[in-house]
């Protein structure tokens, strides 16, 4: 009888890690909450921000409306197409390309963000 109490307590004990109580639990829930939530709160219009100034600017200009020349095509003003298109449009767009538009290299979550960043700068 006290030998078995003896082993349930070493076993207890060792079942536990050494020095952690549920305060070192709390202290990791506490480090890592802020790390999922960051990991999980997605900017999509700052990420599309960063991506439009080195995909689309060149060409489109910072304000939508440069209007730079492809092949004789002045590339569109955004600030007049981009609330006639539909986000399916949009994607299908710039990935694909358009008449003198070339096929921009950008995939899932990037088009995704310009797409968002397009919206919140060029109109719905
Ligand atoms: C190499 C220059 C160039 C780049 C880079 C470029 N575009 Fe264009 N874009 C054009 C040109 C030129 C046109 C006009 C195409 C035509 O009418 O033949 C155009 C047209 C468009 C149109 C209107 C299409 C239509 O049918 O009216 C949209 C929307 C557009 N671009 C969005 C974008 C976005 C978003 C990006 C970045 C992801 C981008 N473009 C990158 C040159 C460019």
């Amino acid at each position: 009888m006290e030998s078995e109490i003896v082993h349930a307590a070493s076993i207890s004990t060792r079942s536990s890690p050494p020095a952690r109580g549920p305060l070192s639990r709390g202290t990791l829930a506490f480090w890592l909450l802020p790390t999922l939530l960051s990991g999980c709160a997605h900017d999509a219009v700052a990420e599309g921000e960063a991506i439009y100034e080195r995909t689309c600017e060149n060409c489109h200009g910072a304000d939508g409306t440069a209007g730079i020349q492809v092949d004789g095509v002045a590339a569109a003003d955004l600030t007049v197409v981009i609330p006639q298109f539909s986000d399916e449009d949009l994607a299908t767009m710039i990935t694909e390309g358009i008449g003198a538009m070339p096929a921009q290299d950008l995939q899932g979550r990037e088009v995704d963000d310009v797409i968002a960043y397009l919206r919140a700068t060029f109109g719905e």
